[in-house]
This record gives structure tokens, C-alpha cells and sequence, in this order.
């Protein structure tokens, strides 16, 4: 049956885009992936997994706490929506445990969860994030991928910075951290980050290492915070190798 739903939606996910790239990651592993020694972590074999917490990003997986969760929290779980204290319609969208008690997840049947129907509902009125424009459909599709596979409390923390190519690893961080913002009408700072062309205008002028990296006399972005490490690296790699539309 599991195998029957991914299939199914293998169409949805044959995009690249909805590759997991936001992956926190041990600092010895981000030396190692650089190409480091890794026994400089004192000699153990660190591609034996033997350190239960380290957990290699698959790109097949979804999960929750390095994608899912942020998604709701940037999107739904504001003030005065789906927090702990709003919770319209009881729906609250905070942490792995109010999703699944609130977001009336069907796992038989994925596409029938409401966490899922409402990002895809016609009429604007009845569709979420109310009065928004609806989610780009890589994360519509990412929702009904971390469900299909059961959704889980999953995560992962092993990343390889070197995957830096924009389709795979580059756009979705994008799409997931800045995009809100850079898009539309009047983008921030005038800065359209829906096509390649807006951010390699801010690659190659040094502005967007710059901002993510937090360098002085930049604005550091997202405002709200640092991207993990890994996001940073690849974004720095992305554009050390030209900023390609690759
Ligand atoms: C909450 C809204 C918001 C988010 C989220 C956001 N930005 Fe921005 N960004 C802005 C605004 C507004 C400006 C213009 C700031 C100014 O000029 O004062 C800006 C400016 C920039 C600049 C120009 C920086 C400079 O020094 O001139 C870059 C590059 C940039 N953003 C990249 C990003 C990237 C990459 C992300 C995601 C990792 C991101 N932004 C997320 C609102 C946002």
C-alpha cells in the first residue's frame, strides 16, 4: 500500500526541487563531506553510523523537523492563526504533536488529510494560508510526500554541502527561507527570488553570501535568523561554482 502511494505520486515527485536540502549537521561530518580527514574526529570510522545522532539526509525522505516543521511555523502558526493560543478551527500547527492531534492526518489515505486539502482548495476563501497567496507547489507537494511516508518525527543531521546545484539543493532553500518576502509585487529590496535570474543578480554582485552569511555591511537574511550552517555552505558552493541555473 505504501509502495502503491509513492508511486502514485511519484509524477508530483519526480520534480527535484523537493529534495530535502535543509540539514543541520555535526560539524565533524560537514569537515569529513569537505573532504577533510575524518579520523581528525579522533579516529572513529564516521561512515559507519556507529553515533546514533548522526542521521544521513536522504533525499527521498521528507521530514518533518527540517522541513515540515518550519513550513507550518513561517506559514501557518503565526499570531492569531494556527498557534497555541488562536488555534482557529482548533487547528494548531506548533510542533509534531499538535499536528498530528489537529491536522486530521489520514495516513490510508494522504490525500484525503485536511492538513493537505486545504493548500489545494479553488475557491481562495476556503484555502490556506487565508487571504495568502496559495504555497508554492513544491511544498504543497512536500506535505503529501512527508504523509505519504508515514508522517514522522523524523529528521536528519548529516549534510553534504558540496550537493550545490540550483534546482536541487539551491531552490528549495529559497522557496522554504526567502521567497515569501522576495516575491510579489514589491519584493524585498526589490529582490524577485521566483525565477534564477533574481538570484543570480545577488550572487553575482556578492550580496546574497553576503547577506546569508551575516558579512558586515550587508543585511543579514532572513531577518529573523541565520539559515542552518549546511543551507549557508551550499549557497556559498552554488555560487563559488558561477551560480548556475543547474
Ligand atoms: C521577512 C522578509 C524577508 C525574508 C524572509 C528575506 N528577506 Fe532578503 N530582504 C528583505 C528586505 C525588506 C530587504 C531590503 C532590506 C533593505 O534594503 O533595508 C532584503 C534584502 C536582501 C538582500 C540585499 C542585501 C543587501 O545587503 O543589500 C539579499 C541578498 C537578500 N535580501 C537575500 C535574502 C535571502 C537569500 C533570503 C532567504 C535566505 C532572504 N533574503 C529572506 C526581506 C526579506
Amino acid at each position: 500500500m505504501y509502495r502503491f502511494f509513492l508511486l502514485c505520486s511519484l509524477a508530483l515527485i519526480l520534480s527535484g526541487t523537493l529534495v530535502l536540502d535543509s540539514c543541520q549537521h555535526e560539524p565533524f561530518l560537514l569537515i569529513a563531506s569537505n573532504g577533510a580527514d575524518p579520523t581528525d574526529t579522533g579516529g572513529n570510522d564516521t561512515t559507519s553510523q556507529t553515533d546514533s545522532t548522526v542521521i544521513l539526509c536522504s533525499p527521498d525522505t521528507v521530514y518533518f523537523r527540517n522541513t515540515i516543521l518550519p513550513l507550518l511555523v513561517s506559514n501557518c502558526s503565526m499570531s492569531g492563526c494556527h498557534d497555541a493560543t488562536s488555534h482557529k478551527e482548533d487547528v494548531v500547527l506548533t510542533s509534531y504533536a499538535s499536528v498530528r492531534s489537529t491536522g486530521e492526518i489520514k495516513l490510508s489515505k494522504p490525500r484525503e488529510s485536511e492538513l493537505y486539502k486545504v493548500l489545494i482548495k479553488n475557491d481562495p476563501k476556503e484555502r490556506m494560508p487565508e487571504g495568502k497567496a496559495p504555497l508554492p507547489d513544491e511544498q504543497i507537494a512536500q506535505i503529501l510526500k512527508w504523509i505519504e511516508q508515514g508522517a514522522k518525527d523524523n529528521y536528519c543531521n548529516e549534510c553534504d554541502s558540496t550537493q550545490a546545484a540550483y534546482a536541487l539543493n539551491i531552490r528549495p532553500i529559497i522557496v522554504k527561507s526567502c521567497q515569501g518576502c522576495h516575491s510579489g509585487t514589491s519584493p524585498g529590496g526589490g529582490f524577485d527570488f521566483t525565477s534564477v535570474q533574481g538570484l543570480q543578480t545577488v550572487a553575482l554582485n556578492g550580496k546574497l553570501v553576503g547577506a546569508v552569511s551575516r558579512l558586515p555591511g550587508f543585511k543579514a537574511m532572513p531577518e529573523s535568523g541565520k539559515l542552518p550552517d549546511c543551507d549557508v555552505s551550499k549557497i556559498r558552493e552554488w555560487v563559488r561554482n558561477g551560480a548556475l541555473n543547474n
